[in-house]
């Protein structure tokens, strides 16, 4: 045993995975930990695969309903999706077979704001939680989990399973602990809520560890794995020149006296664009940078390294290998520069509203009057999800959106007449960034909108286009406040289907 262990009423209850997955019953819903690639449980979900394979060759039903914090890994999102065996998944996932599954016809997706997620199992939405199955870093003498390198939904998922199961991963730094901060005031449901009492990113306003009722569980897994850790791509031509953008508009947002020198608390999106951007700031003017955000890249970490920022809030790590292994190396170092929370905390609007955060996030594509698609491929596919961006972008103080300007090696705009499907919409879309440009959108209106979106964002080879609907669209509402021609606006994305380009 690796010592991790250190209560004995837990360490009675050791067992090999394969013993453990036999346990789960057909039909049940189970929460996993795992939040963007990081502390999930590694050997369970390819256990329980195992029974739900044998069950399907026995020609039983077995199906189960997977609830997590966000993405996770193939071993538990890949695992389970290619058994066919997930009835129902929640909230975010960013994997290619679970991807599948939900687009087939599998699986049902339900696509929740993560901070809503608490607030949602609590209230019972999403059925009874049979079964939480988490990993840690250790169990203390008095029995408390330790949480890895991710909180996300875990404080909910422990309070309110039926039964429970914890992974111990020795791969996990013991340095970690110490990182973790979890509140359990904001479990409560109104009336009884209360303020949350952070005024500032790196506030600690909680517990180290995670309290859990010792008779719920059925299992302890040992395991010494590492987390998913994708390495980024490195920084093309587009994603220098997006993240230049952003750094000079925030630039001139100091110069106009909008934002402190040291601007306000920073919250960055998932994938390599958002990287690219913290890569940018790495190298830009601004000192004494904090950030309240949901995931810790590998850009935050050389932020920290180089003293430009002094304090990180999240409630995951998203690395990779390289940066992974240094956190392990030097986790206590880092562990008070770093506060890692619920993502009902990570992710609330009240801390975020009220610290005024600067939030960034990556999109699928933005219409000219500035709504945003964060989610959908031509209307029906699921990409991924929203993952905290609702979260963010509402409730920022200036909330962007990033992406290149073409997708597809061209063949795509990503800025188009009318969002196949809405995310953001243009109330909550203040800033829209392509590596063309910036288009600061607050104290515009829709027509305003699209002529700066167009201008400023739009790839040289789908400007014209742009602009020939909009003459169209006004010619054919007749001006109105946002002019738009259906029939032409929908069929943008269908010309798409037809041709393979949305050139004219
Ligand atoms: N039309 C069709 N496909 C498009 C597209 C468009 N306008 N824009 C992008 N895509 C495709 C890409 O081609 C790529 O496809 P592939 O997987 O087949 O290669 C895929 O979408 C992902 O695009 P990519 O350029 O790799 O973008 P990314 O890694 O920066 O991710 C999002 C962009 C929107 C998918 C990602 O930011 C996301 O999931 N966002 C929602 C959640 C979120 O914002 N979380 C942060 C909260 S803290």
């Amino acid at each position: 045993m690796s010592g991790r262990i250190r209560s004995e009423a837990f360490r009675n209850k050791v067992m090999a995975a394969h013993d453990a997955a036999e346990l789960v019953e057909n039909g049940w819903n189970i929460g996993f930990s795992g939040f963007t690639g990081s502390g999930y449980p590694k050997a369970f979900p390819e256990a329980l695969a195992a029974v739900i394979d044998a069950a399907h060759n026995r020609g039983e039903e077995f199906r189960i309903g997977m609830w997590t914090g966000a993405s996770t890994a193939p071993e538990l999102d890949g695992a389970l999706a290619r058994t066919g065996g997930i009835s129902y998944r929640a909230p975010y996932q960013s994997d290619p077979e679970m991807r599948t599954a939900i687009n087939n016809g599998t699986t049902y997706y339900q696509d929740i704001h993560l901070s809503h997620m608490g607030p949602q199992v609590s209230q019972g939405f999403l059925g009874k939680l049979n079964l939480a199955v988490v990993e840690a870093s250790a169990i203390t003498e008095d029995g408390d989990v330790v949480p890895s390198s991710s909180i996300g939904m875990n404080r909910t998922y422990l309070e309110h399973a039926d039964k429970v199961i914890i992974e111990v991963n020795s791969w996990q730094s013991e340095d970690l602990y110490g990182m973790h901060d979890v509140y359990y005031p904001i479990g409560a449901l109104p009336p009884n809520r209360v303020p949350l009492p952070i005024q500032n990113a790196g506030d600690r306003i909680g517990d180290k560890v995670m309290k859990i009722d010792a008779d719920k569980v059925i299992a302890i897994i040992e395991t010494n794995d590492p987390d998913r850790n994708t390495p980024f791509k490195p920084l093309d031509d587009d994603s220098r020149a997006i993240a230049g953008n952003l750094l000079d508009f925030l630039g001139a947002e100091v110069k106009a006296g909008r934002l402190p020198k040291n601007l306000l608390p920073l919250q960055s999106g998932v994938g390599n664009i958002a990287n690219a951007v913290l890569a940018g700031l790495l190298e830009g003017p601004f000192e004494n940078l904090t950030s309240f955000t949901e995931v810790i890249q590998d850009g935050m970490v050389d932020l920290i390294d180089s003293g430009k920022l002094t304090v990180a809030s999240a409630t995951a790590f998203s690395l990779s290998p390289t940066a992974a292994e240094k956190m392990n190396d030097n986790a206590k170092f880092y562990r008070d520069k770093i506060v890692l929370r619920p993502q009902d905390v990570s992710n609330h609007p009240e801390a975020i509203r009220r610290m005024g955060v600067i939030a960034c996030n990556g999109m699928i594509e933005a219409d000219i009057y500035g709504n945003v698609n964060s989610t959908h491929v031509m209307g029906s596919r699921m990409q991924n999800g929203i993952g905290g961006s609702g979260d963010f972008t509402r409730n920022g103080w200036i909330s962007s959106f990033v992406t290149p300007s073409t997708a597809k090696g061209g063949a795509i705009s990503c800025i188009v007449p009318m969002v196949n499907h809405v995310d953001h919409t243009e109330h909550d879309v203040q800033v829209i960034i392509t590596e063309q440009g910036l288009a600061d959108l607050r104290g515009l209106a829709p027509r305003q909108r699209a002529q700066a979106i167009i201008d400023n964002c739009a790839h040289p080879d789908f400007k014209e286009p742009l602009r020939e609907y909009v003459k169209l669209a006004e010619k054919k509402a007749n001006g109105m406040h946002t002019p738009h021609d259906l029939a032409t606006a929908l069929g943008w994305h269908v010309r798409f289907l037809e041709t393979g380009t949305m050139a004219q």
